[in-house]
């Protein structure tokens, strides 16, 4: 069966292989090349897996942030999570990559919860239901290790009141044949999901400097749009870096799904659990018997288990190398494969548990007491 090559990526969707040489021509981005992860490994003092590995692979006008960072402007970080249930491996990508940019940059994070959001796109779920999980993935974000002090959560329901005569501003020079080009909306679409695109935008505005977005590739076209504007408001036009999905454990095409729970290992399950699921679904680039397995050897680059450890799980690259070689040459079995996997997630997950208990007492100085937070409390966008 010839597969289907073609890609549909909104902020909503992900369906089909996705090429993303295709997507940074499409999208218009640039791709993030070795001489600027040199520069901001430079800058940052320290290198990391996403950029030396390509998981972060494209951006807009991250030379002008190490240009502002370098001339001693500065610039902040803004990123987000639309709270629709519970949050799996695959989206604390963007969220590991903030909070190395806030360490290395001594920089200010701001953090949206989108709980409208969530609640007008899906007919299933309700104002109370994105609400409380808003503050279930307040815990997993601020489990991560944010500083508390540079780091502002805020839940759109909560803060619109600061944010809506900016967003205002903002929807009054997007019209709707513009968003329905843009995020592929259409006439029987809800008008909430037509004014929202607005509210994504306004935490750009939060500083009078650059800001810099990580989030995987879906979240580009609010930047799009927001960059035709910005500096009409007399704002600088946001930057990004854009990562890649971490692939579905079922297989390479789209991305991890909240709502396909074979296809995603969330932060909640327990050991048993994952290795349950990778036992049963992960996709194995290995051969049918041990003895081909042995002879011809096994496909790294479509293996699920070798891509989770390459984009996430294993940080030291000779180890990274060696594991690669051995699962080729077919010294390495896909079980084998399969339980190097399940004991790292298992490492990681046990001391995110512990982080996220911690998280409960710390999450008010986050969204209220700490110093940005209590900042931000009474600021006016306008
Ligand atoms: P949401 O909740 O869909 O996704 C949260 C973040 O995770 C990224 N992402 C992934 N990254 C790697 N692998 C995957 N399989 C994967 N799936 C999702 C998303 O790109 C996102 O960065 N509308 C947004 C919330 C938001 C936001 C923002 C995101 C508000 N403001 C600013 C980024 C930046 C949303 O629903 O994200």
């Amino acid at each position: 069966m010839v597969k289907k090559e073609t890609t549909k990526i909104t902020p909503w969707e992900v369906e089909g292989k996705v090429d993303y040489d295709k997507l940074i021509r499409k999208f218009g981005t640039s791709p993030l090349d070795q001489e600027l992860v040199k520069r901001i490994e430079r800058n940052a003092g320290a290198s990391h897996l996403f950029l030396r590995r390509g998981i972060f692979f494209s951006h807009r006008d991250l030379n002008l942030v190490m240009d502002d960072y370098e001339n001693g402007k500065g610039f902040f970080l803004y990123t987000g999570r639309g709270p629709s249930g519970p949050m799996h491996i695959g989206h604390i990508i963007p969220f590991i990559m903030t909070k190395w940019f806030q360490e290395r940059f001594k920089v200010n994070v701001y953090i949206e919860l989108t709980d409208d959001e969530k609640f007008l796109n899906d007919e299933k779920i309700t104002l109370d239901y994105s609400r409380k999980w808003s503050y279930e993935n307040a815990l997993d974000i601020i489990a991560l290790g944010f500083d508390p002090d540079k780091t502002f959560i805020f839940q759109d329901t909560d803060y619109i009141k600061n944010i809506y005569p900016m967003a205002i501003k903002v929807a009054k020079k997007i019209n709707f044949s513009l968003v329905k080009a843009v995020f592929g909306f259409r006439n029987d679409t809800n008008i909430g999901m037509i004014f929202y695109p607005a509210i994504q935008i306004v935490p750009t505005f939060f500083e009078k400097k650059r800001c810099l977005i990580p989030a995987a590739i879906d979240q580009d076209p609010y930047w799009r749009i927001q960059r035709d504007i910005a500096e009409g408001f007399g704002y600088y036009k946001a930057a990004a870096i854009h990562n890649r999905f971490l692939p579905p454990l079922t297989g390479l095409e789209g991305k991890m799904s909240a709502s396909i729970p074979e296809t995603a290992i969330y932060l909640h399950d327990d050991e048993k659990t994952v290795r349950q699921k990778i036992m049963k679904y992960a996709f194995s680039g290995g051969q049918a018997t041990v003895e081909l397995h042995r002879k011809l050897g096994g496909n790294p680059d479509v293996d699920v288990s070798f891509q989770w450890l390459k984009y996430l799980f294993e940080p030291d690259d000779s180890k990274i190398k060696k594991i690669e070689e051995e699962y080729r040459s077919g010294n390495l079995l896909t079980g084998e494969l399969k339980e190097i996997l399940i004991e790292k997630i298992n490492q990681f997950l046990e001391k995110h548990r512990s982080e996220r208990e911690k998280a409960k007492e710390k999450i008010n100085e986050f969204t209220q007491n700490g110093i940005l937070a209590q900042q931000m409390r009474n600021n006016i966008f306008e």
